[in-house]
């Protein structure tokens, strides 16, 4: 058996739209992208919604946005992918890395945001861990305490809730990836939400050079353009708006499917004391996005190896990124983080797998470990 670490839900259905939108000729920014725009915000209950290049480049506008800038501090985890971080450098700030809650809640943690808040502070970027929410109650209080602005990084999470409510409309802004290993995907693309439209304005002037109007608007009669401040090419075009359009109804199944896959996971590894399973008394609903474990006495190499022998792929969800090289200046210890970076170790997850395929996982890496 060959089992990859993720695939793909495409169909006709994509082929399609994107065919569709070729024959239109309307390739670049335009009417799929304004409708993406309207279904995604009605999706998750949001004022408003601006596509965008990729989730880096929401979170950069959302960061430029907040007002981040040289001499200011946001408060970032570390057990994330480096573009929660990276983009507070692209604005001149500060990222001062807080630590995961536990070694069963591997999101970020509000007492160490709490200890690590100071007079520079200006946002906190909590990262919502496999589509399982952070505890936004206190990170909202701690944010309103101290007047700082809240950026989701929810890129894990479409769909999914804390308290009820759509992870990236809890805060003032929520960032999605629509990369290829995600829940929904076009390849390259990402989504900024916000409840503040006029903010929600200025980034589509920001995703776009700074400039007023867009060709599309201009065709539809829109003056033309001034540039009143500089911005990006952080645009998406509309092929990709359209694969966008086509995976938007089957987000809320593939989400079921993965959370039955979850189940099947958890009953079958959870009498095994070499691995421990995160999660297991979390709050609210996950959009299930990465099934990780920790190793907790195994070589985490070795079993990967053998896996990718017996051939199913896996992957690691993080490497902690206060010890990439980029980040030796920011260095500090995070030791629930550490621990975890050091033993998690993700398996395949994806709507179309089916129960053999996790029997036979759960057999191989059952076997590896009691070897
Ligand atoms: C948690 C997290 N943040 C940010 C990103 C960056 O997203 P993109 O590749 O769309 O820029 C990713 C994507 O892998 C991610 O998983």
């Amino acid at each position: 058996m060959r089992i990859p670490l993720f695939d793909l839900n495409y169909g006709e259905e994509e082929e399609q739209a994107v065919l569709d939108t070729l024959r239109s000729k309307w390739i670049s920014t335009g009417p799929k992208n304004q409708a993406l725009e309207e279904q995604f915000a009605a999706l998750l209950g949001a004022k408003s919604a601006v596509a965008v290049s990729s989730c880096t480049s929401a979170l950069h506008l959302a960061l430029r946005l907040a007002g981040v800038e040289k001499g200011t501090e946001v408060i970032v985890p570390s057990l994330t992918f480096v573009a929660t971080a990276s983009t507070v450098l692209m604005q001149g700030g500060t990222p001062v890395f807080a630590d995961i809650c536990s070694k069963d809640d591997w999101t970020i943690d509000p007492a160490d945001i709490e200890r690590k808040i100071t007079d520079r502070t200006r946002a906190i970027v909590p990262m919502h861990y496999g589509g399982f929410g952070s505890d936004m109650d206190r990170i909202n209080a701690l944010a309103k305490e101290h007047n700082l602005i809240v950026i989701e990084d929810a890129c894990h999470g479409p769909l999914a809730e804390r308290g009820s409510k759509k992870l990236g409309t809890i805060g003032d802004f929520g960032c999605f990836s629509f990369y290829s290993n995600k829940n929904i995907t076009c390849g390259e693309g990402g989504m900024l939400v916000t409840d503040d439209v006029e903010l929600a304005q200025r980034a589509k002037h920001l995703r776009s050079h700074g400039m007023t109007s867009s060709a599309f608007e201009r065709e539809r009669g829109k003056e033309f353009y001034d540039v009143v401040e500089f911005g990006y090419n952080y645009r998406m075009d509309d092929i990709r708006a359209s694969l966008m359009l086509a995976q938007l109804p089957k987000l809320r199944g593939d989400i079921s499917r993965r959370k039955e896959l979850v189940a099947m996971y958890r009953s079958r590894l959870k009498n095994t004391s070499t691995l421990s399973i995160p999660f297991q008394n979390h709050e609210g609903d996950s959009a299930h996005y990465v099934f990780g474990v920790l190793l907790e006495s195994a070589d985490r190499k070795v079993v990967m190896k053998e896996l990718k022998e017996r051939g199913v792929s896996t992957s690691m969800h993080y490497p902690p990124v206060h010890q990439f090289g980029c980040f030796n200046e920011y260095s500090c210890e995070l030791p629930l983080t550490e621990y975890v970076g050091e033993r998690e170790i993700s398996l395949p997850l994806y709507p179309a797998m089916s129960e053999e395929q996790v029997d036979y996982v759960c057999e191989q890496l059952l076997e590896i470990l009691s070897a």
